[in-house]
């Protein structure tokens, strides 16, 4: 086996989803807030799409994607933005942001360089250190922090590792706290990365879940070194069909493009013509945002009236919570387990997810409004074992 593998800790939602089948097997009601899965039916138009272009032959997709596509995508982009993406030097289309984010060290990390640090915020989606693993760089968490909201800061980090860095990740609106980036932070960062020729990979997959104001891209700030990745997973409801994109800077996107063929991952055509026909439309999206927003407000309301500590949930389908006083974040889990709930603890998320838990709004409206009593039920006995 790869020694990196064997190094690492499994997957984290792997250790979620053994223990949700053995209540799956005790026939228990299952509330799952653990993966952040949404389970709203696709829109009507968008699989119809699909299906349609469904061909008698389905041929290789190219790397480049089908330029159909990246108009979609830079129309969408400049709409959204109100900014200019060239469909044919700018935008990669992935198969969902995931692999575009694994495999970008890959083509951009040297081992013989002494400039391959990653730098990425931490509790983090896990990809930006497998990734930085498997192309032989270095990672190098920074703890986030409740009090600065879990803004991923480099000015606090010294000249010297900045030297050695390649890549920064960010993630705003951000995976597991829910946190977002004000235009300020994005244009720091943005100059810091410039100084040291740093790329600036912003994970964006988030930006179109939000409830308050709408959340800023990094090419909004500026293009040179800067790449955004994108995805239909959240914001239109499209995790199994794989697709999204990767777009700024040309330099960059050039190369990536030209290694990007030996990884085989172009999404199928038919998949293409869907995300093609789902970037044109934001009835959808809407519609989607008023649900999970729906769903945040019988959490907020929930959570406050029993006094856990959490952030604001403006943007993502995640709420980042404090566990109660004097007991750790698995041992909550466990014990919302035994009612059927199930959460991520934070340190599911890396460093600095200690005392923490995520909850992914999932479930239905329905479904969330039921799983509230349990959990007042579940929260009340815990209360009680204590006193
Ligand atoms: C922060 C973040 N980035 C990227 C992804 C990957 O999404 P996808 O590959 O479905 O586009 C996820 C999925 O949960 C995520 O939370």
């Amino acid at each position: 086996m790869n020694k990196i593998l064997k190094a690492m800790k499994p997957y984290p939602m792997d250790e979620l989803i053994k223990a949700k089948e053995n209540l799956k097997k005790q026939g228990k009601k299952i509330y799952d807030f653990g993966t952040g899965d949404p389970k709203e039916p696709t829109a009507p138009f968008i699989r119809e799409a699909v299906k349609n272009a469904i061909p008698e032959v389905s041929q290789y997709p190219t790397v480049k994607g089908r330029k159909d596509l990246r108009e979609a995508v830079s129309s969408w982009f400049d709409k959204r933005f109100g900014v200019k993406l060239n469909p044919e030097t700018e935008i990669i289309p992935s198969a969902g942001s995931k692999e575009a984010i694994f495999h970008f060290p890959l083509v951009f990390i040297e081992e013989e360089s002494y400039k391959k640090r990653v730098i990425y915020g931490t509790p983090a989606y896990p990809v930006y250190e497998r990734g930085t693993l498997f192309a032989g760089g270095i990672p190098n968490p920074v703890t986030l922090k409740f009090e600065n909201n879990f803004l991923l800061r480099l000015d606090k980090i010294s000249p010297s590792i900045l030297e050695e860095t390649r890549i920064v990740w960010i993630n705003y609106p951000h995976n597991p706290t829910g946190a977002v980036a004000p235009k300020s932070y994005l244009e720091d960062i943005y100059e810091i990365c410039k100084e040291y020729d740093i790329i600036l990979c912003s994970d964006e997959c988030y930006t179109e879940i939000y409830f308050e104001e709408k959340p800023l891209s990094a090419l909004q700030i500026g293009r040179e070194n800067v790449v955004v990745f994108h995805s239909l997973s959240k914001r239109s409801g499209m995790t199994g069909y794989r697709s999204g994109f990767v777009a700024g800077d040309e330099k960059i996107i050039k190369e990536y493009l030209r290694f990007r063929s030996s990884f085989g991952v172009g999404s199928p055509e038919f998949v293409q013509i869907g995300a093609r026909e789902a970037w044109k439309d934001e009835k959808h999206v809407r519609e989607r945002r008023e649900t999970f927003r729906k769903k945040k407000e019988i959490f907020e309301e929930f959570f406050k009236n029993e006094g856990f500590k959490f952030l604001d949930v403006k943007a993502t389908f995640y709420f980042w919570v404090k566990v109660p006083e004097g007991i750790s974040s698995k041992d909550y889990a466990l014990h919302l387990l035994k009612y059927g709930i199930v959460v991520s603890p934070g340190e599911f998320f890396g460093k600095g997810g200690e005392g923490f838990f995520r909850i992914a709004l999932v479930p239905s409206v329905e479904e969330c409004k039921e799983a509230v009593k349990v959990w007042k039920e579940a929260h009340k006995t815990l209360i009680r074992s204590k006193n």
